[in-house]
């Protein structure tokens, strides 16, 4: 199964100290474990800059944080597909918990975003994951459930080749509280049920990435659960020092 490594820098970094990380990671990982590839997803302004400076010895590729689910149009404020891959991004985020539940996107507005960039032929990373409270409740199920009812819909073209999904517990993500191995597992195996349950055979070989909190000496552990191709990373994405280790993490 190959692995994706993912980098979410969120709204940090200009273009020269996008630019200066992505040179720093090139000289800090010297082997990628066969099988393995790093994406970045860098703020708008930094994508085209970030793509020239790809280094030639990493798989690497670079994504938009967001995007308009329109070709053009009068939506101020806004990036078309189209844009973002004039300048250089293979690769869109949707459904991250920070534009779910500070931006107010809901599940139809996710599925709407994730199945246009497919048909306009971009790679998606979708989010999913559920608030501590809904994790209290016994809401886990439901929750993931609802966030993943858009995979019997999705585009023929959703493959393992085009298509990923990131479970991230909201409670996880910048709290320096990563889920316990157990609550991965669990997580993780509902996810593989619904790719299977709602998108057949081909959903036995999308990529589950684990994100919150994730940082270079839990990586190695997290990579060996069950259903875990990957991770999705925030905060220790943005040095190079951290996410190289992350990266070469076995
Ligand atoms: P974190 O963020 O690694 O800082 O917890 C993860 C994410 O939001 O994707």
């Amino acid at each position: 199964m190959p692995q994706i490594m993912a980098a979410n820098w969120k709204m940090f970094k200009t273009r020269a100290e996008s630019v200066a990380m992505i040179e720093a990671l090139g000289t800090a990982v010297d082997a990628v474990p066969q099988g393995r590839s790093i994406l970045i997803f860098v703020p708008f302004p930094s994508i085209a800059d970030a793509v020239a400076a790809i280094p030639a010895s990493l798989p690497l590729e670079i994504g938009a944080q967001n995007f308009y689910p329109a070709a053009e149009g009068a939506f101020t404020g806004e990036v078309s597909p189209a844009m973002l891959r004039d300048v250089g991004a293979t690769w869109v985020l949707t459904g991250h918990s920070e534009r779910r539940h500070i931006l107010g996107e809901s599940n139809e507005f996710v599925e709407q975003k994730t199945a246009y960039a497919l048909n306009d032929g971009f790679k998606v990373v979708l989010c999913v994951g559920e608030r501590l409270e809904e994790r209290e409740s016994g809401g886990l199920a439901d929750v993931l459930r609802a966030q993943l009812d858009c995979l019997t819909r999705l585009p023929q073209v959703a493959d393992s080749t085009t298509f990923a999904v990131a479970y991230e517990p909201v409670w996880a993500i910048g709290t320096g509280k990563v889920a316990g191995p157990e609550e991965i597992v669990e997580a993780h195996a509902l996810v593989r049920a619904l790719l299977v349950e709602k998108m057949g055979d081909k959903g036995k070989d999308v990529a589950i990435l684990y994100g919150g909190s994730v940082k270079p000496d839990n990586t190695g552990a997290i990579m060996g659960l069950d259903n875990v191709d990957g991770v999705l990373v925030g905060g220790a994405s943005l040095q190079a020092e951290s996410f190289s280790k992350i990266v070469m993490a076995s």
